[in-house]
């Protein structure tokens, strides 16, 4: 053989070795560059070639698992220059176990309802976004599914009353989005050895909470700044094994005396309502409290943290009194 054909013989095993490298899955690939085309083909994505692997981690946000025969697995693009509408073909990178969608304003439309078709998601986020429209309805068949933080968008419509059949889930954050309705009588029996956290604050939500919240006992509950009224001291309870309640900013009215604190209570704000009553017992774990702007009278107990809570915690309420308020008379 001539030096020319050795060298083109060594030009094939190369190309060979190289393609057999190439781990990216075809399927994968052609959703991904459908998906820079639906972002319409942002500058960041550049890496996003089709003549390259898309599994050698030089593909920017992307990455795959050999778990997986090399399927695609995560997504993740956050905080770059972006105008688009929500890319449809997501809901195609079928091994998909990580989604993290962040901080990207000028990303709007809605999120499409096949994302509910990847059902080895594990964790999703999409968050500060500009995504509107309805939550789109994850069904049990989300077996996976462990985070759902959807925060900081604007989307509308009703909380999805099926969510508490998801078997994984763990932690749920819709707050700081334009949700209306009332909080369903499924949230009650949501997966309690599952479920740590729920945070539905800064939402529009209204109405009276269901009596089937007493069965809620999970570490965090945030119902801040909605329209929320009636009782909530279902939410409380001694033996359950709360961290942090906050209902702030709400219309909630009952008889604070009566709450029954958890063990385990360290924050507590129920500011801004129409509370009434005196304190309950049982406040000498919490480190964090702030009660004012409500309808409470009586005195201020000394108990636990209180000598370090300043006046702010307690302000504009019907009569209360004593440190750090002005003495009782
Ligand atoms: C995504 O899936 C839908 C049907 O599930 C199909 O119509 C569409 O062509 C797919 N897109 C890509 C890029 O494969
Ligand atoms: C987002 O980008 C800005 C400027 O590029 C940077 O200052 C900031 O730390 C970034 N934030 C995150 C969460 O990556
Ligand atoms: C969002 O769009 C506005 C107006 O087109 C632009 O000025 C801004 O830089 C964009 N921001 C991001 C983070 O893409
Ligand atoms: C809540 O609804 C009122 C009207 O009922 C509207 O003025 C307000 O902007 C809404 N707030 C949010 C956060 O969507
Ligand atoms: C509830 O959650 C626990 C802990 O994550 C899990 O082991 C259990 O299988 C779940 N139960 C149901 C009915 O999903
Ligand atoms: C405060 O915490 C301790 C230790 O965790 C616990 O034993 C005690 O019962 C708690 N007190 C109240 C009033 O909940
Ligand atoms: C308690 O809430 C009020 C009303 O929102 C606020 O002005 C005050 O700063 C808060 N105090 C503390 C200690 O958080």
């Amino acid at each position: 053989m001539n030096t020319f054909s050795n060298l083109f013989l060594i030009f094939i095993l190369l190309s060979q070795a190289t393609s057999s490298l190439s781990k990216c899955h075809p399927e994968d690939k052609k959703i991904l560059l459908q998906i820079k085309k639906e972002l319409n083909n942002p500058t960041f994505l550049s890496s996003w070639e089709p003549h390259t692997d898309c599994c050698n981690f030089k593909w920017f946000g992307v990455s795959c698992s050999s778990l997986t025969n090399d399927r695609v697995t995560d997504l993740s693009i956050s905080n770059v220059t972006l105008t688009s509408q929500f890319p449809p073909s997501i809901g195609n990178i079928s091994y998909l176990r990580s989604l993290f969608i962040y901080h990207l304003p000028n990303l709007t439309g809605t999120i499409p309802e096949s994302i509910t078709k990847l059902t080895r998601l594990v964790y999703l986020t999409i968050s500060e976004t500009g995504v509107t429209g309805p939550i789109p309805k994850f069904t049990a068949q989300s077996k996976s599914l462990v985070n759902l933080d959807l925060s900081h968008n604007n989307l509308f419509g009703g909380l999805p009353p099926l969510l508490y059949k998801l078997p994984s889930l763990s932690g749920i954050l819709f707050n700081n989005n334009k949700l209306t309705g009332s909080i369903p009588r499924s949230y009650g029996y949501f997966n309690n050895s599952g479920v740590a956290a729920l945070d539905l604050s800064y939402n529009n939500l209204s109405g009276k909470l269901p009596i089937s919240l007493a069965n809620l006992d999970i570490y965090l509950v945030e119902l801040a700044y909605n329209k929320l009224e009636g009782d909530a001291s279902m939410l409380f309870g001694s033996n359950k094994k709360t961290l942090v309640i906050d209902i702030s900013g709400n219309n909630f009215e009952f008889d604070f005396g009566k709450i029954e604190l958890s063990k385990t209570i360290t924050t507590l704000d129920v500011s801004h309502n129409k509370i009434y009553g005196n304190f309950p017992m049982g406040m000498e774990n919490v480190t964090f409290l702030n009660v004012s702007y409500n309808r409470l009278c009586g005195e201020i107990p000394k108990v636990g943290y209180f000598n370090t809570f300043d006046g702010s915690s307690f302000i504009h309420n019907k009569c209360l009194c004593g440190s750090p308020l002005p003495s009782c008379k």
